[in-house]
């Protein structure tokens, strides 16, 4: 085994990406027809939908998501692949995917500690954007929450075909069952001004214990848009315990030629207190709570990032761009904002 090698969940790497095999219900051709209409007709916004599921599904290894390879798709699953086996006969220092595999660990435990925290309390956990997210079916942690799952009509229209496809064709459910006390999806498109009446209309209660998920969600959005979404969440903490689970890009990411990303923020500690948001914890990919065993090479491109300041755009070393996923946790609630004790932000 080389020395960049990672054992995760007993198997190597390369022991890991060998074979690429789709269930069952991928051929059928309910399921076919479906991913073919994605295929023809969603944009790229929608589409980022499966890529991510993609990533979920061959980080199996690392990642307990049995209903992602189906979400996902033929097509995202196959493209993914190749980059991965590209990567591992090239011997990269990076698989492709890791990111997104470290950021599902990482918003997974934070959302575990933030509904902890809540003790016990009742609280609901909001997704914006949420995709082909299987939280709600993976998470016992949610066993007490209500969720609210809200993206696009069409997304969420084809995942619960897909899931109930799912569901009909299996003789053991108990991977397609909600863990969550309920699960409801809303069909809002958040740059609009009537998503949050929408999220009420659904049942989300404002007076009650708000997880709000945004997981791969704000660059997508103009800095306006964004913004506007995250000043919401943040007046939220003068009316509840609010907790806000978020990654952001910073500049570079998003001036990359060809790059869809639209909103970045280099300081989002700073960005949050500002708007409302009392305690703010920044991470980056690789750093303790963001690592989960995955990215071992010390010399690999996350671990050289962490070790520069975060001013700096470009790497003085080589030249390249510095271009970082800062996984943020925010909370506030009407306490804090009474007692006026100002933000308290670690970084
Ligand atoms: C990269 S995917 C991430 C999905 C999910 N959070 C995850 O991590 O698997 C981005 C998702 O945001 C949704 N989305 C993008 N812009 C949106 C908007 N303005 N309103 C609602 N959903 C949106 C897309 O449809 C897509 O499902």
């Amino acid at each position: 085994m080389s020395d960049k090698e990672v054992v995760v969940n007993g198997l190597s790497e390369d022991q890991a990406w060998q074979e690429l095999k789709f269930p069952e219900l991928l051929n059928s051709d309910a399921v076919r027809e479906i991913h073919a209409t994605i295929e023809k007709e969603w944009d790229f916004l929608q589409r980022s939908a499966c890529q991510t599921a993609a990533g979920r599904a061959l980080w199996k290894h690392a990642i307990h998501d049995p209903l992602a390879d189906v979400l996902a798709g033929e097509t995202y699953l196959r493209n993914l692949h190749e980059k991965i086996k590209k990567d591992i006969l090239n011997n990269a220092r990076e698989t492709s995917g890791v990111i997104l595999a470290v950021r599902t660990l990482w918003f997974d435990s934070r959302l575990e500690d933030a509904l902890n925290s809540i003790d016990g309390r009742q609280a609901q956990v909001v997704l914006l954007g949420a995709g082909m997210d299987t939280r709600a079916y993976r998470l016992s942690c949610l066993k007490d929450s209500d969720v609210f799952e809200v993206d696009f009509p069409q997304v969420l229209d084809v995942k619960t075909t897909i899931l109930q496809a799912a569901k009909d064709s299996s003789n053991d459910c108990q991977h397609i069952m909600s863990k969550a006390k309920s699960l409801t999806r809303v069909a809002a498109d958040i740059r609009e001004s009537d998503w949050l009446e929408k999220l009420e209309i659904a049942g989300y209660l404002p007076q009650k214990n708000t997880v709000w998920i945004l997981e791969g969600i704000l660059y997508y959005l103009t800095q306006s848009h964004a913004m506007q979404v995250l000043r919401i969440l943040a007046n939220k903490c003068a009316l509840t315990h609010t907790v806000l689970l978020a990654d952001f890009m910073n500049k570079p990411s998003t001036t990359l030629s060809n790059s869809a990303f639209q909103f970045y923020s280099d300081w989002p500690d700073q960005l949050l207190p500002s708007i409302g948001f009392n305690h703010v914890k920044l991470s980056q990919i690789g750093d303790p709570d963001a690592h989960f065993g995955l990215l071992n090479d010390p010399l690999n491109l996350f671990n050289k990032l962490r070790s520069l300041p975060r001013s700096l755009q470009t790497n003085p070393d080589d030249g390249t761009p510095c271009c970082r996923l800062y996984l943020v946790e925010a909370s506030g609630s009407p306490d804090q904002n009474a007692s006026n004790n100002g933000p308290i932000t670690q970084t």
